[in-house]
């Protein structure tokens, strides 16, 4: 169907469906696994208080600069700048997207196998069975030694989402995040009730929600603003790439402003599983990375349904992974597709493999490859680094700036009311965009580096 010159590329069948499917990138193992152990390490309410901030000012700015690119021109990130502003340096800026794409998912992909395999053993009731978060963690680190183990689950996976993004965009990624979206719904919510109805829950709850602000340091803040672009899914062009198949009558805006909702909702949501159970528990919320899967598996262990609440709780990261591993998967498609001419099944089939293949290393550097460093970091630590810490916010940086100084904000202005209707924060969208967005980023990817 031609409905805005966007040729075969494909597009999404209702605005519900894009919206869930944007709304599905976001939500990910950044909501589930690290947004809940970020604020349990930083101070939880006032952490949460600026992440607020920084999602509302910076993130839904540039959410909707995504959209409207991608929009714009119904292209992937780097035909997208390159119908804008043909044959300038600027294309870099979608490379460094792909490029990103590309290493998050090798790394992502890692982690979303970890998920299933918590799946398949908490249905085996081999995960609710920990007297102590040590020994749950203790059975976690062997667990992701074990080389052949790892690499199937993250071949299982790749699997998955390869199933999915080969279908096209409605019948494919739409069709899934219709299904999956509100699966997780249901599943967070059962999985609150029974987080806020233990004795001793409400404890979790005031760590949670009242802020402490002496805990608000510079430091805090830009741990904030770096969880906003990930878990947002911003500073690479997946929202340009989603924007791309998007129809002219829908309300980007409005869209936008959607997804940031159910993206920060998801991730308080999951917060009020895990702070009133791991408090009712006695247990450490600072405990960082491992929370999820070492201090978690001993809360299920001790509470009434443990072993169901188990497997529900694994179902949820794997369905907020896959619907965020589809996005990054279909970026680096995208590119194919649009620059190159190939088919979307050649495209998914190239791209998958070799994402796939340059992940395993990051699979094995929990086991055998554990001692091969570079800078100090496992090569899992490396990719991670240089995507999320410099191609995300550099990337960001400079979509802020090449819609607010270069392409303009008054063209994009036209683009966003191109459904027909009036855009009423046209002034401050453009004051954030221009100013705050990259000085806000420059500063968090400086403190970075030095
Ligand atoms: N936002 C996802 C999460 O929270 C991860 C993700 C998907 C992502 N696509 C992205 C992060 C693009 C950065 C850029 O897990």
């Amino acid at each position: 169907m031609k409905i805005n010159g966007n040729g075969n590329r494909g597009n999404w069948g209702s605005r519900m469906g894009f919206i869930l499917a944007a709304s599905g990138s976001a939500i990910g193992l950044g909501n589930v696994w690290k947004f809940p152990y970020i604020t349990g390490q930083n101070g939880g309410g006032a952490f949460v208080l600026v992440y607020l901030v920084c999602a509302i000012i910076i993130g839904l700015p540039i959410m909707l600069a995504e959209f409207t690119i991608g929009r714009n021109t119904f292209r992937n990130p780097v035909g997208a700048i390159n119908s804008l502003r043909p044959n300038s340096p600027w294309v870099v800026v979608g490379f460094m997207g792909v490029l990103a794409g590309f290493l998050i998912l090798s790394f992502y992909g890692v982690v979303g196998g970890w998920t299933i395999a918590y799946i398949v053993k908490s249905l085996g009731s081999n995960i609710a069975h920990f007297e102590t978060p040590e020994k749950a963690g203790e059975f976690f680190g062997t667990f992701i030694s074990n080389s052949s183990e790892i690499v199937v689950y993250h071949l299982a996976f790749m699997a998955i989402c390869i199933g999915i993004v080969i279908r096209g965009i409605d019948k494919g990624i739409e069709k899934a995040c219709n299904i999956l979206m509100p699966a997780l719904l249901v599943m967070l919510v059962l999985l609150m009730i029974r987080s806020l109805t233990l004795p001793g829950a409400f404890e979790g709850v005031k760590f949670y929600l009242a802020p402490d602000f002496s805990k608000i340091t510079p430091e805090v803040v830009l741990i904030a603003l770096g969880q906003a672009f990930f878990s947002l899914s911003l500073g690479m062009g997946c929202m340009i790439t989603y924007g791309s198949y998007l129809s002219p009558k829908e309300d980007l805006a409005t869209s936008a402003l959607f997804v940031v909702i159910f993206d920060t909702m998801i991730a308080l949501l999951v917060g009020m599983v895990i702070f009133p159970a791991v408090f009712a528990m006695g247990l450490e919320p600072a405990e960082g990375p491992s929370l999820v899967f070492s201090v978690l598996p001993a809360v299920f262990t001790q509470i009434p349904m443990g072993g169901f609440v188990a497997i529900l709780f694994f179902i949820l990261l794997t369905i907020a992974a896959i619907t965020s591993g589809i996005s990054l998967l279909e970026v680096v498609v995208a590119y194919f597709v649009d620059e190159k001419g190939w088919s979307r099944k050649k495209a998914v089939l190239f791209s998958s493999s070799i994402i796939f293949a340059f992940g395993v290393p990051s699979g094995l550097s929990f086991g055998s490859m554990s001692d091969v460093t570079w800078f100090g970091m496992t090569f899992f630590e490396n990719v991670d680094n240089i995507a999320s810490n410099y191609l995300l916010p550099i990337g960001g940086m400079l979509t802020a700036i090449f819609i607010g100084w270069v392409w303009s904000p008054l063209e994009a202005k036209k683009e966003i009311e191109r459904h027909g209707g009036t855009f009423r924060f046209a002034g401050a969208w453009e004051f954030l965009i221009r100013y705050v967005s990259p000085i806000a980023v420059a500063i968090v990817f400086l403190a970075k580096i030095f």
